[in-house]
């Protein structure tokens, strides 16, 4: 049969809000032209984020109910632990309640104060964590990586010779960690190679530095290792994923993604002592070595959502998905970065709008006029997020796991469309207050005259 369809049933349902044009343009104004201050009652299809908004397979939901709630030594606890340690081989396991615990725990840990970790690209989250202990955080991704137009294979990949002259420019000594995100979430949710990741830790071996994989969304990665690199077509997403963490020292995982459930984390490592240290400060901020933060159900998910994910039929559906929406939009001319990503779609804003300068923040003004004209809410990555300077101007479709049918996605195609013929008749930003550190979640707006 040529015709995909979801790899599921639907057993329980939940309405979706549906509003007018005329409502949403009272809602963006109320909520100061941010869609992370809109209440979600007022949104039709949110596409914010794929994080923590997973519908759970009746498997997770039934595991909720015979999950143990010990406070210590919890065997839902284990059931999670022993999940994550098939996957990554590591050693040590600590749950935390989702990823940026797990980074602010190890970031804290391992004293990054005044030192330099460098990333394929760093999620938001990561960088905050980093400049917030002190530390400096840079990005070495390949130059295609940074064009959209630009179609590849595995577009996430570190620039393993700019890592090398950074290494020799910092000093090793100054250097605790080098990182890797898979998919790379910034950089339009593109796949890393495992011939790069590979290559990075020989590298990071030459010159005794650990290699950390920030692996929310490890299975989506091996899928396309699998699609797209020879040799592993015939490898099982499991084995695909073993390997690549074989090449890691360690990882840090918001298991709102790819652990196929509404909450958690991990930080993982097979570093003894910096488990131990990560485990003092996870008692002290997070909760007890074996629950870190989360209800222990939402182990006993987790350890059904690492099985679940990586599931081919679930994967080719989840990544096919994804790919209808963006040819459709490529289809109607919209500029999208390309290839399709792993858990979104990206708008090119510098090609939607090329007119308009990134101090007016053209993503958000096509982020608000796609909601304005249908109730979807995506998110802004670029000059709001990262200021000015950033490299790429992004409206990120990120589109939740098993949730929204094919009906939806045309929704959707049908609204980036409209957005895109009406773009002449849009108008600029400008902020009227922020905050000092991640001021995209709260910064207030107004339109420019
Ligand atoms: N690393 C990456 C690559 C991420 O995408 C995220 C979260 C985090 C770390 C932090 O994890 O939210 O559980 O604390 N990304 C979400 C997103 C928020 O919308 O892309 P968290």
């Amino acid at each position: 049969m040529k015709t995909k369809i979801e790899p599921f049933k639907i057993k329980t349902v939940e309405a979706i809000p549906m509003t007018t044009v005329a409502q949403r343009e009272g809602y963006l104004k109320e909520a100061f032209y941010n869609l992370f201050t809109l209440r979600s009652d007022k949104v039709t299809i949110d596409l914010l984020t794929d994080s923590g908004t997973t519908a759970m397979s009746d498997r997770q939901w039934g595991a909720l109910m015979y999950a143990d709630e010990a406070y210590a030594g919890s065997v839902s606890y284990y059931k999670f632990e022993d999940a994550v340690k098939k996957i990554t081989g590591f050693k040590e396991v600590i749950p935390t309640h989702q990823g940026r615990a797990a980074e602010r725990i190890l970031f804290q840990a391992m004293g990054v104060e005044g030192k330099f970790i460098p990333n394929n690209t760093h999620f938001d989250t990561t960088r905050g964590n980093i400049e917030f202990s002190h530390g400096f955080a840079f990005d070495l991704l390949n130059e295609k990586g940074k064009n959209p137009e630009i179609i590849d294979d595995f577009k996430g990949n570190m620039d393993i010779a700019k890592l090398e002259d950074f290494i020799k420019e910092k000093g090793a000594e100054n250097i605790p960690v080098c990182f890797i995100t898979v998919t790379n979430n910034a950089g339009g949710g593109q796949p890393v190679s495992m011939q790069n990741i590979r290559e990075t830790k020989e590298l990071c071996n030459k010159y005794n530095i650990p290699l950390f994989l920030d692996c929310c969304r490890f299975a989506e990665n091996c899928y396309f290792i699998k699609k797209r690199e020879k040799g592993y077509e015939n490898k099982s997403i499991l084995e695909i994923a073993q390997e690549m963490f074989s090449y890691a020292d360690g990882a840090t995982m918001s298991a709102k993604k790819d652990g196929m459930s509404n909450t958690g984390g991990f930080l993982a490592t097979n570093n003894e002592k910096l488990a131990r240290d990560a485990r003092t400060i996870l008692i002290v901020t997070e909760g007890f070595v074996t629950y870190g933060g989360l209800a222990r159900r939402d182990l006993e998910a987790l350890a059904i959502g690492f099985e679940e994910v990586m599931d081919e039929n679930y994967l080719s559906y989840r990544i096919g998905q994804v790919e209808y929406l963006g040819n459709q939009l490529i289809k109607n001319n919209v500029p999208i970065l390309n290839p399709p990503g792993g858990h979104g779609i990206f708008l090119d804003a510098k090609r939607f709008l090329p007119n308009m300068p990134t101090s007016q923040f053209p993503a958000q003004v096509i982020a608000n006029e796609i909601y304005r004209l249908s109730g979807v809410r995506t998110v802004e990555i670029g000059s709001l997020m990262f200021g000015e300077s950033t490299i790429m101007d992004l409206v990120r479709l990120a589109i939740p796991r098993r949730v929204y049918t094919q009906n939806h996605i045309d929704y959707v195609v049908e609204a980036c469309t409209e957005a895109y013929e009406n773009r002449n008749n849009l108008k600029g930003l400008k902020i009227v207050w922020e905050a000092p550190i991640l001021r995209h979640f709260t910064a207030k707006l107004a339109p420019i005259d």
